[in-house]
């Protein structure tokens, strides 16, 4: 987090707050949220595409009622993918005409909600769905802005982390075999839909732009052909070129994610040289980031309970530091072997560093926070460990997993830290039983 500091003490203050306090006020584990940090980020993506383009949140980084209001007020857009997401966001008040609706199966239900409530646009992705959007606009007398979510063709080998746009996975139109065109010309047939942009997301933690130059380059292409066949008027229409989330954070001290305004200032020309090969208007750019917003700014709080040495291959031992959180609270590394950083937060320490693993409470072998680390040798029960770049994809897949209860999720500010989300009880678990 950008307010996080390290006093004399040793002790981390997180917005001015010591992290003991946090703990002793909230209890462990702890999502902390820098709500400035959360904010500021905003701010910068906005000003880094500049003015007309569409900044979107992606929701499922992580959403509450207090982060939509964030997202409200710092006037970006945001993306749900679920009634659930919308309701949320609904709920807290957050401009239905700002929000954009995705994923690949929507629900009737979930698109009449959405129509209901008068979102901006819908993603579709399949004709399925596009003939559902039609019926459910046409019986609420609407008309709905929609924009085709396009397979790119972009090669999983050609770089591996932009794999969700390669042909063979279940994710939008593809170009190649002439089913994005098929799908556009449906939506142009309807007098219910409204076809206002095109979609794509490549993948997620992504440190370079060659994905993102591909899929413009081929949506743009395609946009010519509509153009085309279409006339022109019809592909003007067309005004926003949506080229998704990805953009990549830093997890470890060494990881170097591609500074903001750079990123952006290439991506704005990139999409102004294409569109004028293609010769077509520069369209809207709009942007989907969860991850770069809600990631670096919040750190997982946990307590150490037990310290276990365990001897290796060769005599060597491996200190095994448990906390009461683990895979269900972040189960990132378990589905990606992705790698965390952590800190002794609650004191400083001048014993030398021993071999560690940072472990959870839950029954598997699996449950790993960072699997492999140096601690300072007196690490033990008690001690408050600080776990970095929680923000995105940590409280958003949390689990019950062998009836943990969610944590609490507070945000600090200024020195002041205020409950968003309250802690799961047991209370919580035992409330969804139906009685005999
Ligand atoms: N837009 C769309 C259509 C998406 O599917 C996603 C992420 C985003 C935007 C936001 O991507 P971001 O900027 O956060 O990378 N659970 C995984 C990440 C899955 C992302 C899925 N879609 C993880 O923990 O790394």
């Amino acid at each position: 987090p950008r307010n996080a500091s390290r006093g004399a003490d040793g002790v981390v203050r997180l917005a001015g707050m010591p992290v003991h306090e946090l703990a002793a006020e909230f209890g462990t584990p702890l999502f902390v949220i820098d709500e400035d940090d959360f904010r500021s980020r905003c701010r910068d993506m906005v000003r880094a595409f500049g003015d007309g383009a569409r900044v979107h949140y992606a929701s499922k980084a992580f959403l509450c009622g207090e982060v939509a209001r964030w997202i409200r007020d710092e006037g970006l857009h945001l993306d749900v993918c679920s009634g659930g997401e919308l309701a949320v966001a609904l709920r807290a008040g957050f401009p239905a005409e700002r929000i954009a609706l995705h994923g690949n199966n929507k629900s009737v239900p979930e698109l009449e909600m959405a129509v209901e409530a008068g979102v901006g646009d819908v993603v579709v992705d399949s004709l399925i769905e596009i003939e559902r959007l039609e019926a459910v606009a046409k019986r609420a007398g609407k008309v709905v802005d929609v924009l085709v979510r396009i397979t790119v063709g972009v090669e999983a080998h050609t770089h591996e982390y932009i794999s969700t746009a390669h042909e063979d996975q279940k994710f939008g139109f593809s170009i190649s075999s002439g089913d994005a065109m098929q799908a556009i010309a449906r939506v142009f047939e309807s007098d219910n839909l409204r076809l206002v942009g095109l979609h794509s997301h490549i993948g997620s933690q992504i440190f370079e732009i060659d994905g993102f130059e591909i899929s413009t380059r081929r949506m743009l292409g395609l946009l010519r052909e509509v153009a085309d066949k279409f006339g022109m008027e019809r592909a003007e229409q067309v005004r926003v070129l949506d080229l998704g989330g990805g953009l990549g954070i830093s997890y470890l001290p060494h990881d170097d994610p591609p500074a903001l305004d750079g990123f952006a200032a290439n991506l704005r020309r990139i999409v102004a040289e294409e569109a004028e090969r293609a010769g077509l208007p520069v369209p809207t750019i709009a942007v989907e980031p969860g991850r770069a917003i809600a990631g670096p700014g919040t750190v997982t709080l946990y307590e150490v309970g037990t310290i276990k040495d365990v001897v290796l291959d060769g005599g060597n031992r491996r200190r095994y530091v448990s906390v009461d959180g683990g895979m269900s609270d972040n189960i990132r590394p378990a589905l990606y072997q992705a790698e965390y950083d952590c800190r002794l937060v609650s004191r400083s320490s001048e014993a030398g560093p021993v071999v560690a693993r940072v472990v959870g409470k839950h029954c598997e072998s699996g449950d790993i926070v960072i699997r492999d680390t140096w601690l300072p040798a007196d690490v033990g029960p008690g001690d408050l460990m600080a776990v970095a770049a929680t923000g995105a994809y940590c409280y958003s897949m949390s689990s019950r997993y062998n009836m943990l209860t969610r944590p609490a999720v507070v945000a600090v500010r200024d020195g002041e830290a205020r409950l968003i989300l309250r802690r799961e009880t047991v209370e919580d678990l035992l409330s969804l039983e139906v009685k005999a």
